[in-house]
Protein backbone atom coordinates (compact mmCIF):
# COMPACT_ATOMS: atom_id res chain seq x y z
CA UNK A 1 0.00 0.00 0.00
CA UNK A 2 0.93 3.96 -0.71
CA UNK A 3 1.02 5.28 2.67
CA UNK A 4 -0.54 8.84 2.10
CA UNK A 5 1.54 11.64 1.37
CA UNK A 6 3.51 12.81 4.49
CA UNK A 7 1.62 16.44 3.75
CA UNK A 8 -1.12 14.69 4.86
CA UNK A 9 0.35 14.68 8.87
CA UNK A 10 1.28 18.58 8.41
CA UNK A 11 -1.24 20.84 10.31
CA UNK A 12 -1.89 24.26 11.57
CA UNK A 13 -2.75 24.67 15.10
CA UNK A 14 -3.28 28.09 15.97
CA UNK A 15 -1.37 30.80 13.94
CA UNK A 16 1.59 27.91 13.44
CA UNK A 17 2.00 25.82 10.77
CA UNK A 18 3.96 22.44 12.26
CA UNK A 19 5.06 19.73 10.60
CA UNK A 20 6.58 17.21 13.29
CA UNK A 21 5.06 14.16 13.47
CA UNK A 22 6.79 13.13 9.70
CA UNK A 23 9.70 12.00 9.66
CA UNK A 24 9.94 10.21 12.62
CA UNK A 25 7.37 7.79 11.41
CA UNK A 26 8.66 7.33 7.53
CA UNK A 27 9.55 4.05 8.43
CA UNK A 28 8.28 1.12 6.13
CA UNK A 29 5.14 2.02 5.78
CA UNK A 30 4.30 -0.14 2.71
CA UNK A 31 4.07 -2.75 5.17
CA UNK A 32 1.43 -1.21 7.12
CA UNK A 33 -0.91 -3.81 5.64
CA UNK A 34 -0.34 -6.72 4.03
CA UNK A 35 -2.76 -5.74 1.24
CA UNK A 36 -4.16 -2.78 -1.29
CA UNK A 37 -6.75 -1.45 0.37
CA UNK A 38 -6.43 1.40 2.16
CA UNK A 39 -7.38 1.46 5.87
CA UNK A 40 -9.83 4.33 7.35
CA UNK A 41 -7.19 7.11 8.60
CA UNK A 42 -7.98 8.96 11.64
CA UNK A 43 -9.24 12.39 10.38
CA UNK A 44 -11.63 10.63 8.19
CA UNK A 45 -13.23 8.65 10.87
CA UNK A 46 -13.33 11.24 13.76
CA UNK A 47 -14.52 14.65 14.22
CA UNK A 48 -11.97 16.83 16.03
CA UNK A 49 -8.13 15.44 14.85
CA UNK A 50 -6.15 18.29 14.78
CA UNK A 51 -1.98 16.44 15.72
CA UNK A 52 -2.72 13.23 15.50
CA UNK A 53 -3.91 12.86 11.47
CA UNK A 54 -2.85 10.63 8.78
CA UNK A 55 -2.88 7.42 10.92
CA UNK A 56 -5.03 4.02 10.74
CA UNK A 57 -7.87 4.36 13.12
CA UNK A 58 -6.14 0.89 15.09
CA UNK A 59 -2.76 2.78 15.26
CA UNK A 60 -4.66 5.57 16.29
CA UNK A 61 -6.35 3.81 19.64
CA UNK A 62 -3.25 2.57 20.21
CA UNK A 63 -1.70 6.22 20.65
CA UNK A 64 -4.70 6.76 22.93
CA UNK A 65 -3.77 3.79 25.23
CA UNK A 66 -0.17 4.85 25.12
CA UNK A 67 -0.86 8.23 26.63
CA UNK A 68 -3.51 6.46 29.15
CA UNK A 69 -0.85 4.10 30.28
CA UNK A 70 1.90 6.54 30.10
CA UNK A 71 -0.02 8.75 32.57
CA UNK A 72 -1.91 6.34 34.51
CA UNK A 73 -4.94 8.16 32.91
CA UNK A 74 -8.42 6.69 32.52
CA UNK A 75 -9.94 7.49 28.56
CA UNK A 76 -12.75 9.92 30.20
CA UNK A 77 -10.25 11.48 32.90
CA UNK A 78 -8.51 13.21 29.58
CA UNK A 79 -12.37 13.67 27.59
CA UNK A 80 -15.07 14.83 28.77
CA UNK A 81 -17.37 13.10 31.38
CA UNK A 82 -20.26 12.46 29.37
CA UNK A 83 -17.72 10.33 26.86
CA UNK A 84 -18.53 7.54 28.95
CA UNK A 85 -20.77 5.56 26.51
CA UNK A 86 -20.85 8.26 23.96
CA UNK A 87 -18.03 7.75 21.19
CA UNK A 88 -19.51 11.21 20.28
CA UNK A 89 -18.35 13.25 22.81
CA UNK A 90 -14.65 11.87 22.97
CA UNK A 91 -14.34 15.03 19.71
CA UNK A 92 -15.03 17.54 22.73
CA UNK A 93 -11.74 19.53 23.70
CA UNK A 94 -10.24 19.42 27.34
CA UNK A 95 -7.69 21.63 29.06
CA UNK A 96 -5.88 17.94 29.31
CA UNK A 97 -6.51 17.32 25.99
CA UNK A 98 -5.22 20.31 24.39
CA UNK A 99 -2.09 19.72 26.54
CA UNK A 100 -1.93 16.48 25.44
CA UNK A 101 -1.45 17.56 21.91
CA UNK A 102 1.45 20.53 22.75
CA UNK A 103 2.65 17.48 24.15
CA UNK A 104 2.80 15.33 21.08
CA UNK A 105 4.24 17.83 19.30
CA UNK A 106 7.13 18.57 22.21
CA UNK A 107 8.06 14.74 21.97
CA UNK A 108 8.82 15.37 18.29
CA UNK A 109 10.42 18.29 18.73
CA UNK A 110 12.59 17.20 21.04
CA UNK A 111 13.52 14.10 19.21
CA UNK A 112 14.06 15.87 16.16
CA UNK A 113 16.28 18.34 17.63
CA UNK A 114 18.40 16.69 20.51
CA UNK A 115 18.18 12.90 19.43
CA UNK A 116 18.75 12.79 15.64
CA UNK A 117 15.19 12.08 15.07
CA UNK A 118 15.03 8.90 16.92
CA UNK A 119 12.39 8.89 19.58
CA UNK A 120 14.05 8.27 22.89
CA UNK A 121 11.68 10.50 24.26
CA UNK A 122 8.21 9.26 24.52
CA UNK A 123 5.06 10.54 27.49
CA UNK A 124 6.65 7.43 29.40
CA UNK A 125 10.08 8.83 29.71
CA UNK A 126 8.61 11.95 31.77
CA UNK A 127 5.65 11.10 33.06
CA UNK A 128 6.18 7.71 34.10
CA UNK A 129 2.94 6.49 35.27
CA UNK A 130 1.77 10.18 36.97
CA UNK A 131 -0.50 12.89 35.24
CA UNK A 132 2.06 15.42 36.15
CA UNK A 133 6.18 14.16 35.78
CA UNK A 134 8.27 14.43 39.09
CA UNK A 135 10.80 17.02 39.52
CA UNK A 136 12.85 16.44 42.29
CA UNK A 137 14.85 13.11 42.87
CA UNK A 138 13.39 11.10 45.82
CA UNK A 139 15.57 9.87 48.67
CA UNK A 140 13.21 7.10 49.36
CA UNK A 141 13.18 6.02 46.30
CA UNK A 142 17.11 6.13 45.39
CA UNK A 143 17.14 4.16 49.07
CA UNK A 144 14.22 2.11 48.77
CA UNK A 145 13.75 -1.71 46.77
CA UNK A 146 14.11 -1.32 43.19
CA UNK A 147 10.77 -1.86 41.05
CA UNK A 148 10.64 -5.12 39.94
CA UNK A 149 12.05 -6.17 36.75
CA UNK A 150 9.03 -6.97 33.84
CA UNK A 151 10.77 -9.60 31.75
CA UNK A 152 8.43 -7.74 28.51
CA UNK A 153 11.61 -5.57 28.74
CA UNK A 154 14.49 -7.45 29.05
CA UNK A 155 17.16 -7.37 27.04
CA UNK A 156 20.60 -8.64 24.92
CA UNK A 157 23.14 -7.17 27.39
CA UNK A 158 25.96 -5.28 25.14
CA UNK A 159 28.75 -8.27 24.18
CA UNK A 160 26.75 -11.15 24.36
CA UNK A 161 26.78 -13.15 21.50
CA UNK A 162 23.45 -12.76 19.84
CA UNK A 163 22.85 -16.29 18.21
CA UNK A 164 20.23 -16.92 15.72
CA UNK A 165 21.08 -20.99 16.36
CA UNK A 166 20.47 -20.56 19.89
CA UNK A 167 17.02 -19.17 19.10
CA UNK A 168 16.61 -22.09 16.83
CA UNK A 169 17.22 -24.71 19.22
CA UNK A 170 14.69 -23.10 21.60
CA UNK A 171 11.86 -23.01 19.07
CA UNK A 172 12.82 -26.81 17.99
CA UNK A 173 12.42 -27.79 21.78
CA UNK A 174 8.96 -26.10 21.86
CA UNK A 175 8.15 -28.01 18.42
CA UNK A 176 9.08 -30.51 20.44
CA UNK A 177 7.45 -30.20 23.64
CA UNK A 178 3.95 -30.00 21.32
CA UNK A 179 3.94 -33.06 19.68
CA UNK A 180 6.68 -32.71 17.06
CA UNK A 181 6.44 -31.85 13.61
CA UNK A 182 4.79 -35.33 12.10
CA UNK A 183 1.55 -34.86 15.29
CA UNK A 184 1.62 -31.11 13.93
CA UNK A 185 1.29 -32.10 10.82
CA UNK A 186 -2.13 -33.89 10.95
CA UNK A 187 -3.61 -30.96 12.73
CA UNK A 188 -4.80 -28.57 9.68
CA UNK A 189 -7.66 -26.89 11.27
CA UNK A 190 -10.28 -26.39 14.73
CA UNK A 191 -13.24 -24.83 15.99
CA UNK A 192 -12.77 -24.08 19.64
CA UNK A 193 -16.10 -22.96 22.42
CA UNK A 194 -14.79 -21.37 25.43
CA UNK A 195 -15.43 -18.30 27.70
CA UNK A 196 -14.18 -14.95 27.10
CA UNK A 197 -14.19 -12.24 30.49
CA UNK A 198 -12.51 -8.63 30.21
CA UNK A 199 -13.06 -5.28 31.27
CA UNK A 200 -15.77 -5.08 28.34
CA UNK A 201 -17.54 -7.84 30.26
CA UNK A 202 -16.91 -6.69 33.67
CA UNK A 203 -15.04 -9.32 34.34
CA UNK A 204 -17.98 -12.05 33.46
CA UNK A 205 -17.40 -14.73 31.17
CA UNK A 206 -19.78 -14.87 28.30
CA UNK A 207 -19.55 -17.61 25.29
CA UNK A 208 -16.83 -17.25 22.79
CA UNK A 209 -15.65 -19.47 19.54
CA UNK A 210 -12.52 -19.64 17.52
CA UNK A 211 -12.42 -21.27 14.24
CA UNK A 212 -9.15 -21.53 12.53
CA UNK A 213 -6.86 -23.15 9.54
CA UNK A 214 -3.59 -23.73 8.80
CA UNK A 215 -0.80 -22.39 8.32
CA UNK A 216 -2.31 -19.21 9.89
CA UNK A 217 -6.40 -18.22 9.67
CA UNK A 218 -7.91 -17.27 12.63
CA UNK A 219 -11.27 -15.71 13.75
CA UNK A 220 -12.40 -15.47 17.28
CA UNK A 221 -16.00 -13.85 18.36
CA UNK A 222 -16.78 -12.83 21.57
CA UNK A 223 -20.61 -13.04 22.28
CA UNK A 224 -20.67 -9.85 24.22
CA UNK A 225 -23.84 -8.43 26.05
CA UNK A 226 -24.56 -5.56 23.82
CA UNK A 227 -23.47 -7.51 20.78
CA UNK A 228 -20.88 -9.69 18.95
CA UNK A 229 -16.74 -8.90 19.21
CA UNK A 230 -15.39 -10.64 16.35
CA UNK A 231 -11.72 -10.56 15.67
CA UNK A 232 -10.27 -12.13 11.87
CA UNK A 233 -7.05 -12.55 10.16
CA UNK A 234 -7.51 -14.53 6.57
CA UNK A 235 -3.67 -15.09 6.02
CA UNK A 236 -3.39 -11.65 4.85
CA UNK A 237 -5.13 -9.16 6.24
CA UNK A 238 -7.23 -8.34 9.41
CA UNK A 239 -10.40 -6.93 10.91
CA UNK A 240 -11.99 -5.92 14.53
CA UNK A 241 -15.89 -6.03 14.25
CA UNK A 242 -17.15 -4.70 17.44
CA UNK A 243 -20.14 -2.58 18.59
CA UNK A 244 -18.31 -1.23 21.36
CA UNK A 245 -15.06 0.15 19.39
CA UNK A 246 -15.01 3.68 18.01
CA UNK A 247 -15.34 2.28 14.58
CA UNK A 248 -17.48 -0.79 13.83
CA UNK A 249 -15.11 -2.04 11.43
CA UNK A 250 -11.79 -1.45 12.12
CA UNK A 251 -9.16 -2.98 9.89
CA UNK A 252 -5.81 -4.19 11.49
CA UNK A 253 -2.48 -2.46 10.44
CA UNK A 254 1.20 -2.10 10.99
CA UNK A 255 1.79 -3.90 14.59
CA UNK A 256 -1.97 -4.61 14.75
CA UNK A 257 -1.93 -7.01 11.61
CA UNK A 258 1.28 -8.15 13.12
CA UNK A 259 0.12 -9.57 16.17
CA UNK A 260 -3.21 -10.86 14.17
CA UNK A 261 -0.58 -13.19 11.86
CA UNK A 262 1.10 -14.05 15.10
CA UNK A 263 -1.69 -15.09 16.96
CA UNK A 264 -3.00 -17.87 14.34
CA UNK A 265 0.64 -19.00 13.82
CA UNK A 266 0.88 -19.82 17.83
CA UNK A 267 -1.75 -22.31 17.07
CA UNK A 268 -0.06 -24.21 14.13
CA UNK A 269 3.58 -24.01 15.37
CA UNK A 270 5.18 -25.72 12.31
CA UNK A 271 6.15 -22.84 10.21
CA UNK A 272 6.56 -20.76 13.75
CA UNK A 273 10.32 -20.55 12.68
CA UNK A 274 9.19 -18.80 9.19
CA UNK A 275 6.73 -16.48 10.51
CA UNK A 276 9.13 -14.17 12.22
CA UNK A 277 12.31 -13.13 11.03
CA UNK A 278 15.77 -11.84 12.56
CA UNK A 279 15.74 -14.39 15.38
CA UNK A 280 17.93 -13.88 18.47
CA UNK A 281 18.38 -15.30 21.67
CA UNK A 282 21.08 -14.69 24.26
CA UNK A 283 18.67 -12.84 26.90
CA UNK A 284 19.79 -13.18 30.44
CA UNK A 285 17.62 -15.56 32.65
CA UNK A 286 14.47 -13.82 33.47
CA UNK A 287 11.37 -15.97 35.38
CA UNK A 288 7.49 -15.51 34.67
CA UNK A 289 5.36 -16.29 37.65
CA UNK A 290 8.95 -17.81 39.72
CA UNK A 291 9.67 -20.51 36.78
CA UNK A 292 12.89 -20.16 34.41
CA UNK A 293 12.06 -18.74 30.97
CA UNK A 294 14.17 -18.79 27.76
CA UNK A 295 13.70 -15.81 25.41
CA UNK A 296 13.76 -15.19 21.88
CA UNK A 297 13.41 -12.76 19.55
CA UNK A 298 11.81 -12.52 16.08
CA UNK A 299 10.73 -9.06 13.94
CA UNK A 300 7.55 -9.80 12.14
CA UNK A 301 6.81 -8.59 8.53
CA UNK A 302 5.74 -5.45 9.52
CA UNK A 303 8.74 -4.63 11.10
CA UNK A 304 7.15 -5.40 14.66
CA UNK A 305 9.48 -6.94 17.64
CA UNK A 306 7.96 -9.96 19.16
CA UNK A 307 9.59 -12.17 22.41
CA UNK A 308 8.57 -15.56 22.89
CA UNK A 309 9.08 -16.97 26.52
CA UNK A 310 9.41 -20.87 26.83
CA UNK A 311 9.31 -22.53 29.90
CA UNK A 312 12.70 -23.72 30.46
CA UNK A 313 11.79 -27.16 31.56
CA UNK A 314 8.82 -28.11 29.49
CA UNK A 315 9.98 -25.94 26.62
CA UNK A 316 6.00 -25.11 26.28
CA UNK A 317 5.51 -20.90 25.06
CA UNK A 318 4.13 -19.25 28.20
CA UNK A 319 4.46 -15.92 27.24
CA UNK A 320 3.97 -14.07 23.73
CA UNK A 321 5.22 -10.40 23.95
CA UNK A 322 5.15 -7.89 21.27
CA UNK A 323 5.61 -3.75 20.72
CA UNK A 324 3.46 -2.33 18.39
CA UNK A 325 4.76 1.09 16.94
CA UNK A 326 2.32 4.06 17.08
CA UNK A 327 3.11 7.79 16.17
CA UNK A 328 4.27 8.62 19.76
CA UNK A 329 5.88 5.21 20.87
CA UNK A 330 5.63 1.33 21.23
CA UNK A 331 2.43 -0.05 22.80
CA UNK A 332 3.28 -3.10 24.99
CA UNK A 333 1.15 -6.54 24.86
CA UNK A 334 1.32 -9.48 26.29
CA UNK A 335 0.03 -13.10 25.89
CA UNK A 336 -0.03 -15.51 28.76
CA UNK A 337 -0.41 -19.14 28.03
CA UNK A 338 -1.46 -21.92 30.41
CA UNK A 339 -3.30 -25.09 31.18
CA UNK A 340 -1.32 -26.75 27.85
CA UNK A 341 -3.31 -29.80 26.23
CA UNK A 342 -3.60 -32.46 23.84
CA UNK A 343 -5.77 -32.28 21.11
CA UNK A 344 -4.96 -34.89 18.70
CA UNK A 345 -1.71 -35.52 19.52
CA UNK A 346 -0.83 -31.62 19.61
CA UNK A 347 -0.20 -29.80 23.16
CA UNK A 348 -2.47 -26.71 22.82
CA UNK A 349 -3.02 -23.74 25.91
CA UNK A 350 -6.35 -23.87 26.82
CA UNK A 351 -6.34 -20.85 28.49
CA UNK A 352 -4.45 -17.02 27.90
CA UNK A 353 -5.14 -14.18 29.37
CA UNK A 354 -4.19 -10.86 26.85
CA UNK A 355 -2.62 -7.57 28.93
CA UNK A 356 -2.37 -4.54 27.17
CA UNK A 357 -2.43 -0.50 27.73
CA UNK A 358 -6.32 -0.99 27.15
CA UNK A 359 -7.34 -3.88 28.70
CA UNK A 360 -6.99 -7.30 30.31
CA UNK A 361 -9.12 -10.32 29.68
CA UNK A 362 -8.84 -14.08 29.59
CA UNK A 363 -9.98 -16.91 27.66
CA UNK A 364 -10.79 -20.39 28.36
CA UNK A 365 -11.45 -23.09 26.30
CA UNK A 366 -13.80 -25.53 26.95
CA UNK A 367 -13.92 -27.69 23.93
CA UNK A 368 -11.99 -28.02 20.80
CA UNK A 369 -12.63 -29.91 17.45
CA UNK A 370 -9.40 -30.77 15.50
CA UNK A 371 -9.33 -31.02 11.84
CA UNK A 372 -13.21 -29.74 12.00
CA UNK A 373 -14.49 -28.14 8.54
CA UNK A 374 -13.80 -24.60 8.61
CA UNK A 375 -14.96 -22.78 5.54
CA UNK A 376 -13.60 -19.99 3.97
CA UNK A 377 -15.89 -17.81 4.76
CA UNK A 378 -15.24 -17.86 8.33
CA UNK A 379 -12.21 -15.90 7.63
CA UNK A 380 -13.56 -13.38 5.30
CA UNK A 381 -14.19 -9.78 6.31
CA UNK A 382 -16.21 -9.47 8.97
CA UNK A 383 -19.69 -7.60 8.44
CA UNK A 384 -20.19 -4.25 10.18
CA UNK A 385 -21.34 -4.38 13.48
CA UNK A 386 -23.86 -2.66 14.73
CA UNK A 387 -22.35 0.50 17.02
CA UNK A 388 -23.49 0.44 20.38
CA UNK A 389 -20.93 3.29 22.43
CA UNK A 390 -17.83 2.57 24.32
CA UNK A 391 -17.92 0.21 27.43
CA UNK A 392 -18.08 2.99 30.49
CA UNK A 393 -14.43 2.90 31.96
C1 LIG B 1 -3.71 12.24 27.95
C2 LIG B 1 -5.01 12.57 27.38
C3 LIG B 1 -5.82 11.50 26.69
C4 LIG B 1 -6.21 10.28 27.16
C5 LIG B 1 -5.85 9.64 28.48
C6 LIG B 1 -7.05 9.69 26.14
N1 LIG B 1 -7.18 10.55 25.09
FE1 LIG B 1 -8.38 10.28 23.46
N2 LIG B 1 -7.76 12.04 22.70
C7 LIG B 1 -6.79 12.85 23.24
C8 LIG B 1 -6.44 13.89 22.32
C9 LIG B 1 -5.40 14.97 22.51
C10 LIG B 1 -7.26 13.71 21.18
C11 LIG B 1 -7.27 14.55 19.92
C12 LIG B 1 -6.11 14.16 19.01
C13 LIG B 1 -5.84 15.16 17.91
O1 LIG B 1 -6.37 16.27 17.93
O2 LIG B 1 -5.05 14.80 17.02
C14 LIG B 1 -8.09 12.54 21.46
C15 LIG B 1 -9.06 12.04 20.59
C16 LIG B 1 -9.78 10.88 20.80
C17 LIG B 1 -10.80 10.36 19.92
C18 LIG B 1 -11.30 11.01 18.64
C19 LIG B 1 -12.56 11.84 18.94
C20 LIG B 1 -13.05 12.62 17.71
O3 LIG B 1 -14.11 12.27 17.18
O4 LIG B 1 -12.36 13.56 17.33
C21 LIG B 1 -11.24 9.19 20.45
C22 LIG B 1 -12.30 8.27 19.88
C23 LIG B 1 -10.49 8.98 21.67
N3 LIG B 1 -9.63 10.04 21.85
C24 LIG B 1 -10.64 7.87 22.47
C25 LIG B 1 -9.88 7.66 23.63
C26 LIG B 1 -9.96 6.43 24.40
C27 LIG B 1 -10.83 5.24 24.08
C28 LIG B 1 -9.08 6.57 25.43
C29 LIG B 1 -8.71 5.55 26.50
C30 LIG B 1 -8.11 4.34 26.00
C31 LIG B 1 -8.50 7.90 25.32
N4 LIG B 1 -9.01 8.52 24.21
C32 LIG B 1 -7.60 8.43 26.23
C33 LIG B 1 -6.25 12.71 24.52
C34 LIG B 1 -6.44 11.65 25.37
C1 LIG C 1 9.96 16.21 28.35
C2 LIG C 1 9.05 15.74 29.36
C3 LIG C 1 7.60 15.46 28.95
C4 LIG C 1 7.16 14.69 27.92
C5 LIG C 1 7.98 13.96 26.85
C6 LIG C 1 5.73 14.68 27.99
N1 LIG C 1 5.31 15.45 29.04
FE1 LIG C 1 3.40 15.84 29.54
N2 LIG C 1 4.02 17.10 30.97
C7 LIG C 1 5.32 17.35 31.29
C8 LIG C 1 5.38 18.36 32.32
C9 LIG C 1 6.64 18.89 32.97
C10 LIG C 1 4.04 18.72 32.60
C11 LIG C 1 3.53 19.80 33.55
C12 LIG C 1 3.12 19.20 34.85
C13 LIG C 1 2.67 20.27 35.84
O1 LIG C 1 1.96 21.21 35.44
O2 LIG C 1 3.05 20.11 36.99
C14 LIG C 1 3.22 17.91 31.73
C15 LIG C 1 1.83 17.94 31.71
C16 LIG C 1 1.03 17.13 30.95
C17 LIG C 1 -0.40 17.10 31.02
C18 LIG C 1 -1.27 17.96 31.92
C19 LIG C 1 -1.38 17.33 33.29
C20 LIG C 1 -2.19 18.18 34.24
O3 LIG C 1 -2.78 17.60 35.16
O4 LIG C 1 -2.22 19.41 34.07
C21 LIG C 1 -0.83 16.16 30.12
C22 LIG C 1 -2.27 15.75 29.84
C23 LIG C 1 0.35 15.63 29.49
N3 LIG C 1 1.45 16.23 30.02
C24 LIG C 1 0.33 14.65 28.52
C25 LIG C 1 1.46 14.19 27.87
C26 LIG C 1 1.42 13.29 26.74
C27 LIG C 1 0.16 12.69 26.15
C28 LIG C 1 2.71 13.13 26.34
C29 LIG C 1 3.24 12.31 25.17
C30 LIG C 1 2.72 12.71 23.87
C31 LIG C 1 3.55 13.91 27.23
N4 LIG C 1 2.76 14.54 28.13
C32 LIG C 1 4.92 13.99 27.10
C33 LIG C 1 6.45 16.76 30.74
C34 LIG C 1 6.44 15.93 29.65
Amino acid sequence: MKFQSRRAICFAMGTMILCLLGTARARSQSAKTGTDQKPQMSEEAFKNIQVLRGIPVDEFMGVMGFFSASLSMNCTDCHVAESAGNWDRYADDTPLKNTARRMVLMENLINRADFGNTRLVTCYTCHRGFQKPEVTPSLAEQYGPPPPADPDQVEILPGTPESASAAEQILDKFIQAVGGAQQLAKLSSFTAKGTYAGFDTDFHKVPTEISAKSPNQLTMTNHLPGGDDTTTYDGREGWIAAADKPQPLIMLTGGDLDGARMDSDIFFPARLKQALTKWRAGFPPVTIDNRAVQVVEGTAAGGTRVKLFFDKESGLLVRQARFIDTAVGLVPLHIDYSDYRAVSGVKMPFHWTLTWVDGQSTTELTDVQPNAAVGAAKFAKPATATSRGPATR
